[in-house]
C-alpha cells in the first residue's frame, strides 16, 4: 500500500512579476480620464494587452475601438500604452480628437532612437513581432529607412542599402536571451552596427524573466497568468520551457487544467507585466483548494520605478 501523506503543493511566487510601472500608468490615466469627465472615453487599441483589464474598464465607460475613424469627431481619446506611429497622431490632430497620450514613457524612447538613427542616414533594423501595435508604432517613425527582423534567421538574409550605416532597436517586451541572438547575427555580419545607448527591452520584461529562470528550475511546471496577445507573457512562458519546465499561460484561475498539476509537488507561478495582482491571488487561491499550499516568494529584484501622469491628469483635476 502507498503510504506517502499527501503533502500540501508547494507554490513558488516569482517577483518581480504582474504589473510594470507602464502598465499601470495607463490603467490609471484611462481611470482618471474616466473619473474627470464621465463615459464614454474612446481608447485606441486595449490599453494594454490583458482581456480583464480591458473588460474592466469597459464596464466603466471606457469604449475600445480599432482605430480613429471609430472615435466620433471631437471626442477624447486615449491612446494604449504600446505606442502610435506619427499617422496616427497627425490623424487624430486633423479630426481634432482630443488626445491622451497613455504610450509608455520606455516605448516613447525608443520612438525616439528611430527617429535620431534614421535621420543620421541609417537603416534601423528593428527586432521585433510584424504586427504587434508597438512595432507598428515605432516603424512608423521612419518607415522608408526600417525593416523589421523577427528572429536570428531573418538576421541572416536581410539586406541593406549601406550595410556600414546599419542601427538596431528592439520591441521593449523580447525575450532578452533571443534578442541578443539576434544582435549577435546582425553584428557578424554589419560589424559597423550601432545600438541603443542602453537596452530597448525594458526593466520589467528583464525582471520578469529573470525571475521565471528563477522558479523554473525548482518548479514541475510554471504558471504564467496573462492574456495570449501579451508580448511579454508569451516570452515568459517559452523561457520556462526553454529551462526544460512545462508551462501554460493562463487568463485567470479558470484555465488551469487539473493534468497540468497531477504529478506537480512544485508549481511555479508568475503573471505578465499586463495581468492584474488579484489574479494570481485568485490562482494561489485555487490552487489551495485543490489540496492545500505553502507558498513562497523568490524575488531576484525589487522595483521601485512609477511613472508620473501626463500633465493634464495631475493635480486635482475639476
Ligand atoms: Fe513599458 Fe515595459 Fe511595461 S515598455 S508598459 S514598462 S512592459
Amino acid at each position: 500500500a502507498c503510504l506517502a501523506v499527501a503533502r500540501p503543493r508547494l507554490v513558488l511566487l516569482a517577483a518581480p512579476r504582474s504589473f510594470c510601472a507602464g502598465v499601470e500608468r495607463a490603467i490609471e490615466i484611462v481611470a482618471e480620464v474616466l473619473r474627470r469627465r464621465g463615459g464614454p472615453i474612446y481608447v485606441r487599441k486595449q490599453i494594454v494587452h490583458n482581456a480583464h483589464v480591458v473588460a474592466d474598464l469597459a464596464g466603466r465607460g471606457a469604449v475600445f475601438v480599432e482605430e480613429l475613424a471609430e472615435v466620433p469627431d471631437g471626442a477624447t481619446v486615449v491612446f494604449s500604452a504600446h505606442g502610435v506611429s506619427p499617422a496616427v497622431r497627425e490623424d487624430a490632430a486633423r479630426r481634432g480628437l482630443d488626445v491622451i497620450d497613455a504610450t509608455c514613457p520606455l516605448v516613447t524612447k525608443v520612438h525616439a532612437e528611430a527617429r535620431r538613427f534614421a535621420g543620421r542616414g541609417d537603416t534601423v533594423l528593428l527586432i521585433g513581432h510584424e504586427g504587434h501595435e508597438e512595432v507598428e508604432g515605432t516603424y512608423g517613425e521612419a518607415p522608408r529607412e526600417t525593416i523589421v527582423v523577427a528572429d536570428a534567421a531573418e538576421a541572416a538574409l536581410v539586406s541593406v542599402p549601406d550595410p556600414s550605416r546599419v542601427s538596431y532597436l528592439t520591441q521593449t517586451t523580447l525575450a532578452v536571451d533571443e534578442a541578443q541572438e539576434v544582435v549577435d547575427v546582425l553584428r557578424g555580419r554589419f560589424p559597423a552596427l550601432r545600438g541603443p545607448g542602453t537596452d530597448d527591452i525594458c526593466y520589467a520584461t528583464t525582471n520578469r524573466q529573470q525571475a521565471v529562470a528563477a522558479i523554473a528550475r525548482e518548479s514541475d511546471v510554471v504558471l504564467v497568468v496573462g492574456s495570449a496577445n501579451s508580448s511579454n507573457s508569451m516570452r515568459m512562458v517559452e523561457l520556462a520551457r526553454r529551462h526544460g519546465t512545462s508551462s501554460h499561460l493562463i487568463d485567470d484561475a479558470s484555465d488551469i487544467r487539473p493534468e497540468w498539476l497531477a504529478r506537480a509537488g512544485v508549481v511555479g507561478l508568475s503573471a505578465g507585466a499586463s495581468a492584474p495582482p488579484y489574479l494570481v491571488d485568485a490562482v494561489v487561491a485555487a490552487l489551495d483548494g485543490l489540496g492545500g499550499v505553502t507558498v513562497e516568494e523568490r524575488e531576484v529584484t525589487h522595483e521601485t520605478i512609477r511613472f508620473t501622469l501626463p500633465a493634464a491628469l495631475r493635480g486635482k483635476g475639476q
